[in-house]
């Protein structure tokens, strides 16, 4: 059938939140999300990644199946779906189900009165996927709730409150359930509470929540079961300016398209095609879309097994076989069993709702976790083209381990028959992934044994494998090999060899990783010889032994629960007045709207008139000379204005951060690979990205600036993205942010025509130009007795500044004046090497050098105790800060809140007796191991010098008594704002419902410092307090005048008497020194302390790990806001988690990043944080420095994440110990699935270190 022959061009009918959209000029290439964002200006849902990594732009999808009159609601992602492939569904968005204009929808309203957003940008995502659980599940379980969450980000919160709030509407108690010491939060234990202070655990009140009412919802628009009841019986046909979309009806009519357009992919959930789209520039001029075929769509209960139809999704499947699991008896479930432990962890929710089986079949990645339990368990495809039909083994499109093609282009996947497991049969499927959910698999396994009638000879074996090369692979010859031998430990040995020979990982094919990837092929094997070994036992108890005790748990895999917590804060006083917000869990100001999706967002601005777009272009090289610049195609490209080089700008080129300039457009040479070389200015954001694409620049590579440094300990690189992407929208004389003056003055003589620009960075570009935390590798010598007192410290960093110093310089200082952490060194030398590097500049990122440098101090700290024999935490309690003291710049300090909390996070985590059943654990258990770790902290507070942490504020009051409050401190989600009014509603002793805040500008508060180093607080509230009581003074005659009168009162007759209603407040900054000369000042104003808990369960045979439990206790002098504060300890804590154990950036031994995206670049999700959290904060603490005894907050957390990385290390103590390996071992951080698999060295490690392929070169290098 050829496109003519399709029918005429269709309009596409769905609805959007109840209205029905005719698009008349759909266009195939257009995603949800853009015509949500750009058509429909439903700004709600955003963009974060655009490849349906981070649940950001989750929405809900209905559908109506008239067989059987069920409507289907889905989450799905926006930014994958293209609006063609909506026709007659129901999108509903975060704007669909409740605003402030409206009625908020008990979702948006719990998860802000639970405190579940900070910056925002995630929540409309999260209301989203809960929202549809509970369309589908009123009363949801706790699991289903976790597992809706899977494929969504949040990368301030740390989750806590987001579950807080989810929790309200699932069956179970939401008690905390604290299971360790069998007592449960709500029984208000005294070993948890301090008895002299009345301490609370309530940061929100359930009796304030709107009940869910399900009858109140949406509902499906009748007109769309109409259409779904009489469906077009017709080719639906959508041409776009590039692209067509063809949806036909009928398998033949898709025949005949698949042999007209052999090259046409078949698109159903497009998780495959789109990406591959948008990230690899590959275009499709035409695409079919399948998912209408009835013959794709089928679900048969066959007497040998199922046949589920290509177009099924991956959700649907799950739903199938979890079913007929359900039904059927276990021997012939097992094939169904082993798909569904892959399908449970595959992406997430919304990913498996629109992505097809076919889909990822076909696609054949190496990533697929479906096609090495489908291949190894004799599934077959039944195939289709115009030259008839056929059925083939899924196996053999892998036969040759490279994907031989034996699918022909014009032929399509109708169905796939999964088959009934026989007796005798054993089948498993594997995975290890950098995350355990929502991402993809760094190696993968299927296996299957079938064993001779009532023996353990090998009949059949199959075995295949993922991730390790570029598709799905066989072991083929190993399984031949094996027949007829017995299930025993010689076959295993062999069969390790074998695998390990067959499977070659090359070190030059997909990348890297590759001891991981070989280790984890034998140890997957071996696992699966284990659980066999076990099944023959238990089917023949008297002539199989099955497995050792202490082997058994390896069995079992890591399951993500729903997280208990707890949060102890101390009380406000009694006889604070009711309506004084300080010290009370107020919800964050923007609260409702993040959840409403009515907060804006640079990118959700509107357009404004003649708005143009810019496009960057970056370097391709580390280090080269430009020999030129090419323009001449990019300029002819449809919408282009101009193109800027450096000689287009005026005046410099160059902006200052530090003494060295930075250059704003590359000038005559490149430093680093994403490097702004020239930008494109059109009339849109796809013509300028089109035209930058054409841009030719020629180099001339020059010798990189090489640096080696042998480490001893390496902290590697972090990229510092939130997930809301840098977009900026530049207006004549507009001041913006620090990372936006590059762009602003980029631009300079565009200002010249008055127009707008608006620059969007992709994802991937802002993670390849813009920088991250500065790596670090720490090189020391620790002198100490015998009895664990340290002596002296000899300690060098070399910290990666990139291409430019930023603040590589001042980083490098603070690490410097932090490295002692908690501890006392009599005799201290310590030197810090700021080192230049062809990569994108590195800058400060929360906790500005502390995190590394502290690090590198507990690393130390461990290998003291590795020597003394001594445990790491008695090395830390005897060096610990113990009386007044002076740090090594002979800065005085009272460590008494550090012992305090050292010794409160002792006794509520039960450290002692938890760390007995630890060892009493690993005793029992060979291949798992427990591990737990207590970390101090001392974070100091300041900003080094005064002229850094002054503030200004500016305070209206109006007549008719409601305030206009502003200051100059940046609101980031750290609800600087909201702890602003509560400082004016207890100066001016109004409700806060009073007071309303103006946007943070340069045009109200002139000349505002960085709201940096946790000070935004402390700080801008000095400056507020002082506006307030400029004005209070003012007021006070009339107050006394008349000291019944009410607020209204007195605000009218001070506007009589001509009083002036509006005051500024200043707040002249810390006095704060340092001489670098002599090594000593007062670089801080006062010290933050904690301590942390944690305890993990790993896998020594993948290297997987599960948080297990976390207790914090943090000092933050009297908190302003309990609820904010603790979000901002939480938030810290888990960032800290992917600092230490996940957050890896990969380059290439050119310098190009890898690593750009959610894909590739792994934040905690859900299922990584603890799943016992809590945190309290000390109470009796005061602060005489910081406004009402608070303390700054924003970053000390962060630190404490290094709990869990030292208690995997003494997880991984323990493994070596057991097996006699020695006791001294570096481990680096991240400390990462591969790190802790290869610490925990065995047989299998050892079969990997005389292995050929290590001596490739490395084709990604982390750094
Ligand atoms: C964020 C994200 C996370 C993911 N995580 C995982 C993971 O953890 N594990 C994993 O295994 N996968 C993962 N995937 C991949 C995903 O499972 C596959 O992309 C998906 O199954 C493909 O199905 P689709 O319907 O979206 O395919 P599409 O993109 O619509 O099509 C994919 C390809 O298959 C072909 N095709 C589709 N149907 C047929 C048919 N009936 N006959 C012939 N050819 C056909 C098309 O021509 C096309 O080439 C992830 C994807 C994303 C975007
Ligand atoms: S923007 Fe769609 S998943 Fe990230
Ligand atoms: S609140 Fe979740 S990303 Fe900021």
């Amino acid at each position: 059938m050829s496109l003519q022959g399709a029918a005429g061009v269709e309009e596409l009918i769905f609805y959007v939140n109840g209205r029905k959209i005719i698009e008349k000029n759909a266009d195939p290439e257009q995603m949800l999300l853009s015509y949500l964002r750009k058509r429909l200006r439903l700004t709600g849902t955003k963009y974060g990644c655009g490849g349906g990594g981070c649940g950001a732009c989750t929405v809900m999808i209905s559908t109506y199946e008239p067989t059987s009159k069920k409507i289907r609601h889905y989450s799905a992602n926006a930014c994958l779906l293209p609006i063609c492939s909506l026709y007659g569904a129901a999108v509903t968005t975060v704007e669909g189900i409740g605003s402030t204009k409206t009625r908020v929808h008990p979702v948006q309203e719990r998860l802000a009165k639970c405190h579940g957003s900070q910056c925002g940008f995630c929540t409309p995502g999260m209301v989203m996927s809960i929202y549809t659980l509970l369309r589908n599940h009123p009363e949801p379980t706790s699991e289903q709730m976790i597992a809706a969450l899977a494929g969504n980000l949040c990368r301030c919160t740390g989750y806590r409150p987001i579950l807080d709030a989810c929790k309200t509407f699932c069956k179970e108690s939401v008690c905390c359930q604290r299971k360790a010491n069998g007592k449960c939060c709500l029984d208000q234990e005294d070993y948890l509470f301090d008895k002299e202070e009345k301490v609370s655990t309530r940061l929100f009140s359930t009796d304030e929540f709107q009940p869910l009412d399900p009858t109140q919802e949406l509902i499906f628009p009748p007109e769309l079961m109409r259409m779904a009841e009489n469906p077009p019986k017709r080719t639906l046909v959508f041409h776009g300016e590039r692209m067509t979309w063809i949806s036909p009806v009928s398998l033949d009519e898709l025949l005949d398209l698949k042999a007209a357009h052999p090259n046409a992919p078949l698109v159903v959930g497009n998780t495959s095609v789109g990406p591959e789209m948008k990230f690899r520039g590959i275009f499709h001029p035409i695409v079919i879309a399948p998912a209408r075929i009835p013959d794709l769509n089928v679900v048969k209960c066959m007497d040998d097994g199922l046949t589920l139809g290509a177009a099924c999704t991956l959700s649907l499947v799950k739903d199938i076989l979890t079913n007929a699991i359900s039904e059927s008896p276990e021997e012939k479930t097992k094939v169904f069993c082993a798909v569904l432990q892959q399908l449970r962890t595959l992406g997430g929710e919304q990913i498996r709702n629109i992505a097809s089986l076919g889909g990822n079949i076909i696609s054949r990645k190496s990533t697929s976790d479906l096609n090495p339990i489908l291949a190894a368990s004799n599934c077959v495809l039944n195939l289709a083209s115009r030259g008839g039909k056929r059925q083939i083994p899924l196996s053999d499109i892998f036969a040759d381990g490279v994907g031989n093609n034996t699918i022909m282009p014009e032929e399509i996947l109708v169905s796939v028959h999964i088959p009934h497991s026989r007796k005798g049969e054993y089948v498993s499927a594997f995975r290890q992934a950098p995350r355990r959910e929502n991402a993809l698999p760094i190696t993968n396994a299927g296996m299957r044994v079938l064993f001779e009638d009532g023996t353990d000879i090998i009949k059949d074996l199959s075995i295949f494998y993922g991730g390790a090369v570029l598709t799905t692979m066989c072991a083929k010859q190993t399984c031949w090999t094996l027949i007829g031998r017995h299930w025993n430990e010689q076959m295993l040995d062999e069969a390790c060899k074998l695998v390990l020979k067959e499977i070659a990982v090359p070190g030059s094919a997909s990348g890297e990783k590759v001891d991981y990837k070989k280790t984890l092929i034998v140890s997957f094997f071996y696992r699966f010889f284990l659980e066999v070994l076990q099944s023959l036992k238990k089917m023949d108890p008297c002539h199989y032994l099955g497995i050792p005790m202490e082997y058994r748990s390896v069995l079992q895999d890591f399951q993500t629960k729903m997280p208990q917590s707890i949060q102890i804060y101390q009380d406000v006083k009694p006889s604070q007045s009711p309506q004084d917000p300080v010290g009370r869990p107020i919800m964050h100001q923007s609260g409702i709207k993040h959840a409403t999706g009515e907060a804006v967002y640079i990118d959700d601005l509107p357009s404004v008139d003649g708005e143009l777009f810019l496009a960057v272009v970056t370097s391709s090289r580390a280090h080269a000379k430009i020999v030129s610049i090419d323009t001449s195609e990019a300029l002819k490209g449809p919408g282009v204005f101009d193109i800027i080089t450096a000689q287009d700008v005026p005046n410099t080129n160059e902006f200052y951060y530090s003494n060295d300039p930075e250059i704003v457009f590359a000038r005559n040479k490149v430093i680093c690979v994403g490097q702004i070389v020239c930008a494109v200015v059109a009339d849109s954001d796809v013509h300028a990205k089109q035209a930058a694409a054409k841009v030719k620049i020629e180099y001339e590579v020059l010798e990189p600036v090489i640096l080696t440094i042998e480490g001893r300990f390496a902290l590697g690189d972090r990229n510092t993205s939130t997930w809301r992407l840098r977009v900026c929208l530049l207006f004549q004389k507009e001041r913006i942010k620090k990372w936006m003056c590059m762009c602003q003055r980029s631009i300079q003589q565009l200002f010249r025509t008055s127009r707008a620009v608006r620059l969007i960075l992709s994802r991937g570009d802002d993670m390849l130009i813009t920088g991250g935390r500065h790596p670090f590798i720490g090189k020391y010598k620790v002198g100490f007795m015998n009895d664990g007192r340290i002596r002296a410290v000899d300690a060098k960093y070399y910290i990666n500044g990139g291409c430019t110093p930023d603040e590589s310089v001042l980083v490098a200082e603070v690490s410097l004046l932090k490295m002692d952490n908690a501890y006392k060194i009599p005799n201290l030398r310590c030197w810090a090497y700021a080192c230049k590097t062809n990569l994108p500049s590195n800058t400060a990122f929360r906790g500005f050098g502390f995190p590394q440098s502290a690090l590198v101090t507990e690393t130390w700290i461990t290998g003291v105790a590795d020597k003394t024999g001594l445990s790491p935490e008695k090395i830390r309690e005897i060096n610990m800060y113990k009386e007044d003291e002076q740090t090594h710049f002979k800065q005085k300090l009272d460590p008494q809140n550090l012992i305090r909390c050292w010794n409160e996070c002792m006794k509520k985590s039960a450290y002692h007796s938890r760390k007995t059943v630890v060892s009493e654990f690993n005793k029992q258990n060979y291949w798992k191991k427990k591990g737990i770790a207590i970390v101090p902290m001392k974070f100091p507070f300041g900003l080094g010098t005064r002229y850094l942490s002054q503030a200004a504020a500016l305070v209206h009051i109006y007549t008719d008594g409601s305030v206009l409050l502003t200051h100059g401190g940046i609101e980031m989600g750290q609800g600087i704002h909201t702890k602003m009014i509560q400082v004016a509603s207890r100066e001016l002793n109004i409700p806060m419902s009073c007071i309303h805040f103006c946007e943070t500008s340069t045009t109200t508060v002139p000349n505002a410092c960085a709201s940096a180093g946790s000070a935004g607080t402390d700080v801008n509230g000095m400056a507020v307090k002082d506006a307030c009581q400029t004005l209070l003074k003012r007021l006070q005659p009339i107050i006394n005048k008349n000291p019944k009168g009410t607020w209204n009162d007195w605000v009218k007759e001070a506007f009589e008497q001509s009083v002036s209603l509006s005051a500024t407040g200043y707040f002249r900054g810390y006095n704060e020194n340092m001489d670098w000369e002599k090594g000593e000042g007062q670089p801080f104003t006062y010290f933050l302390y904690g301590a942390a808990c944690s305890e993990v369960e790993i896998n020594c045979l993948t290297g997987d790990h599960k948080n297990l439990r976390t207790d914090i206790v943090m000092d933050i002098g009297c908190s302003i806001n309990p609820a904010v504060d603790i979000g901002q300890i939480e938030g810290a804590f888990v960032q800290g988690i992917g600092l230490y154990t996940m957050e890896e950036l990969k380059y290439s031994p050119e310098g190009v990043l890898y690593t750009r995206g959610p894909d590739q670049y792994k934040i905690p999700a859900v299922c990584d944080i603890p799943e016992q959290f809590s945190v309290s904060l000390l109470s009796s603490s005061q602060n005489p420095y910081a406004i009402y005894a608070s303390k700054g907050i924003g970053e000390a957390g962060l630190f404490l994440g290094c709990s869990v990385f030292f208690a995997l290390r003494d997880a991984i103590t323990s493994v070596r110990n057991e097996r006699g390996l020695k006791k001294t071992f570096a481990l680096n951080s991240p400390l990462t699935a591969e790190q802790i698999r290869a610490g925990c060295a065995d047989d299998f490690t050892e079969m990997m270190t005389n292995d050929e392929s290590a001596s490739s070169a490395p084709r990604a290098i982390s750094v």
